[in-house]
């Protein structure tokens, strides 16, 4: 795939063409945004974007990447309508636009719905995919190279998609607004907030990566970690009370109940 096309330049297409970069991929990368021309020139100047008019970008990509808000999708998809897209592969990376208004709109074209996460901007994402039912191999290789790109990736089938969004979609949220409130507890307890701020960061990462390459379950992790009649035990115990665990389901739940509510909003 020589030749990728983005419909918005914000922080996701960013993100994305940050990775692609990375990855030292050679591909053109094309780029129309609505009217934020000096976004668009700093995408020039990164990553070597090729500023591009709609019909320009929709004739020289092999692969249209629509990154705009959910709220700017149907305009996009209006737009659409007036060109020959027969043979490209459509992926639509935005909240709550579900595959069938797409492909409505779409009729015989290949479309992929996408959700990376925010940590696509250092190539830590993990991005669900599902597939319409005009995508072939080909289209799933290239999806697959361009999500690879900046992260991990998981094919799902739609069904799935707003429980996906509750854990990887907005997780980042959780992890920051639980480190925020370390960090505070740590000041609280006459720490220097820059101190505790990377006392929390780094303790993150290490236990990300921890997950990570220790082939070890979280829970199995934790519970290495958990001496009886230690300090640790009394921290979680702590949490126990408090129903952390019916907090944390109760979050995912709000979160996957907007979603289906956005699809609402969208629906065909
Ligand atoms: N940010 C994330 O981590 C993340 C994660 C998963 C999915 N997403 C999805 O990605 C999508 C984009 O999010 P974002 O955070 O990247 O938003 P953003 O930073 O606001 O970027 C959206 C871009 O779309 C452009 N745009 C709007 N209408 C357009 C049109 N008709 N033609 C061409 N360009 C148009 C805007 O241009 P102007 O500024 O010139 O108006 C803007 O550059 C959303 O649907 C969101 O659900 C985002």
């Amino acid at each position: 795939m020589k030749n990728i096309g983005f419909i918005g330049g914000g922080n996701i297409a960013e993100a994305i063409i940050y990775g692609l970069r990375q990855a030292g991929g050679q591909q053109h990368i094309r780029v129309v945004n609505r009217s934020n021309a000096e976004r668009l020139q700093r995408l020039v100047e990164t990553y070597e974007v090729i500023p591009e008019s709609l019909p320009g970008l929709l004739t020289a990509s092999e692969v249209v990447v629509i990154a705009v808000k959910p709220k700017d999708v149907g305009g996009v998809l209006e737009m659409l309508k007036a060109y020959d897209l027969k043979n490209k592969l459509v992926i639509s990376v935005a909240a709550g636009i579900p595959l069938a208004l797409l492909e409505k709109h779409l009729p015989g074209i290949a479309v992929i719905r996408a959700m990376p996460n925010t940590s696509s901007a250092v190539l830590h994402s993990v991005t669900g995919l599902v597939q319409g039912n005009d995508v072939t191999l080909e289209h799933v290789r290239m999806a697959e190279q361009i999500f690879k790109a900046v992260g991990h990736i998981l094919w799902i089938p739609e069904s799935q998609m707003n429980a996906l969004m509750s854990v990887s979609g907005s997780g980042p949220a959780y992890f920051y607004l639980f480190t925020e409130c370390l960090v505070q507890a740590g000041v609280e307890m006459g720490l220097q907030e820059a101190d505790a701020e990377m006392l929390a960061r780094e303790t993150l990462i290490g236990v990300g990566k921890m997950m990570a390459e220790s082939g070890k379950s979280p829970g199995r992790l934790r519970e290495e970690v958990t001496s009886p009649n230690g300090t640790t035990i009394e921290a979680l115990q702590v949490f126990w009370e408090g129903n952390l665990k019916g907090i944390v389901q109760e979050a995912a739940n709000a979160c996957a109940q907007r979603g289906v509510e956005m699809e609402g909003e969208y629906s065909v």
